[in-house]
């Protein structure tokens, strides 16, 4: 990577500084721009020296004021670093999220002509399409620090000390010029009207909307939540922008596939064809399906195999979550996954054959249904 020399003085300049959060939310920087320089080990390395939290500056009595719960000592907030992996949409959600981040980064033109307009987006759609990891490239695009709220320890068992926190947290936001990432809003957003909740949970969603009123206009504010039907309506005015995450389509999967099996260096036939026969599989799932095919190849020292890939997203499509191994097949799964890429991807015989390394004959016999297996 070229080093960016403006980078390395802010950086001295903050460790000189003894500011810590500089010298984390710079290393931030630098992370995010190996992982584009494709240095995503460096990236990685350094992203894990981030999470060390400073200890030496601790000991020398530097202290953040991070608010935090009285009961459980633990943070209410926590500023987490940028994002270094991509981030893949397709569909409509980009353009509001494009719209959103023009509009975020030019706050200060705005008020000057006295749009000064509150900027909260709210995300939502299925677990696993990408609503935190995209919060994280927003603030990241924005040059702010990522601030994420910290339900495990805002939520307290003890009466009135949720809604305590929710304000302690919203006092400390201001001061940070930061992008505040609430997420899983309906936890501490549902409907107020709810029959089986008591008080409390009323106190907890009036105590978030005067948070939210409360914020000044540079304050931008995320919320995501996979159950949107479920916020109070209140809520839902509070935020003007909304984009909703879909499962990816084609070309969205197609990338996922390239970048996630393939490291970008593919072969563009294979992630296509693996797009195709994973309709309905979120970001999260194509991740995590790739990375265990990458996990067999490395471990069994044998190539990553297509076929067995393909057999994981059908039975999983089936209903019998199945990560990808690296098994002989049997004739049966040959014969199932002949089938597949014959109806499903549309694919010629002898594409076929090569795809699962057995004779055309083979394939003729599986597909008419003429074979012993
Ligand atoms: N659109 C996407 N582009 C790139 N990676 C994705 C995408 N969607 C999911 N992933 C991968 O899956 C992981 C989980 O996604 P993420 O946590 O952002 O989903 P979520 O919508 O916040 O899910 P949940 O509702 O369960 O919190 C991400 O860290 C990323 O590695
Ligand atoms: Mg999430």
């Amino acid at each position: 990577m070229e080093v960016d020399k403006s980078i390395l003085l802010k950086l001295f300049e903050a460790s000189l500084a003894a500011d810590y959060t500089a010298v984390r939310r710079i290393g931030g920087m630098v992370a995010r721009q190996l992982a584009e320089g494709d240095d995503a080990d460096s990236a990685k390395s350094l992203q894990a020296l981030l999470r060390k939290r400073g200890v030496p500056l601790q000991a020398s009595g530097y202290v953040e004021a991070i608010p935090r719960d009285a009961g459980s000592r633990l943070p209410l907030v926590e500023e987490m670093p940028w994002p270094t992996s991509p981030l893949f949409i397709g569909g409509g959600a980009v353009q509001a999220i494009e719209q959103f981040i023009e509009d975020a980064a030019n706050i200060a033109l705005l008020a000057e002509n006295g749009i000064s307009s509150r900027l909260g987006i709210l995300l939502y759609g299925a677990p696993g399409t990408g609503k935190s990891l995209l919060a994280g490239h927003i603030a990241a695009r924005l040059e702010r620090p990522f601030y994420v709220l910290r339900l495990d320890s805002v939520i307290s068992s003890r009466l009135g000390e949720t809604s305590k926190n929710i304000r302690g947290m919203f006092d400390f936001i201001p001061t940070k010029q930061a992008v505040l990432f609430l997420d899983e809003m309906d936890a501490i957003a549902k409907l107020r009207d709810d029959k089986h909740e008591l008080g409390e949970l009323k106190r907890v969603v009036n105590t978030v909307l005067q948070g939210l009123d409360s914020l000044t206009d540079d304050v931008i504010v995320i919320g995501a939540t996979n159950h949107p039907h479920l916020l109070d309506p209140a809520i839902w005015r509070r935020f003007p922008y909304k984009a909703e995450l879909h499962a990816p389509d084609l070309e969205v999967r197609t990338a996922m596939w390239r970048h996630f099996l393939f490291q970008d260096r593919d072969d563009n036939d294979a992630s296509a064809l693996l797009a195709k026969l994973s309709a309905k599989m979120t970001g999260a799932e194509i991740e995590n399906f790739a990375h265990a095919a990458r996990r067999r190849a490395v471990i069994s020292k044998i190539d990553l195999s297509l076929p067995h890939i393909l057999l994981a997203i059908a039975s999983s499509a089936d209903g019998t979550p199945t990560l990808p191994d690296n098994r002989p097949l049997s004739a049966d799964e040959r014969k199932l996954l002949a089938h597949l890429l014959a109806e499903s991807a549309d694919m010629p015989q002898t594409e076929i054959a090569k795809t699962l390394g057995v004779s055309r004959q083979m394939i003729h016999r599986y597909l008419r249904g003429t074979d012993d297996g």
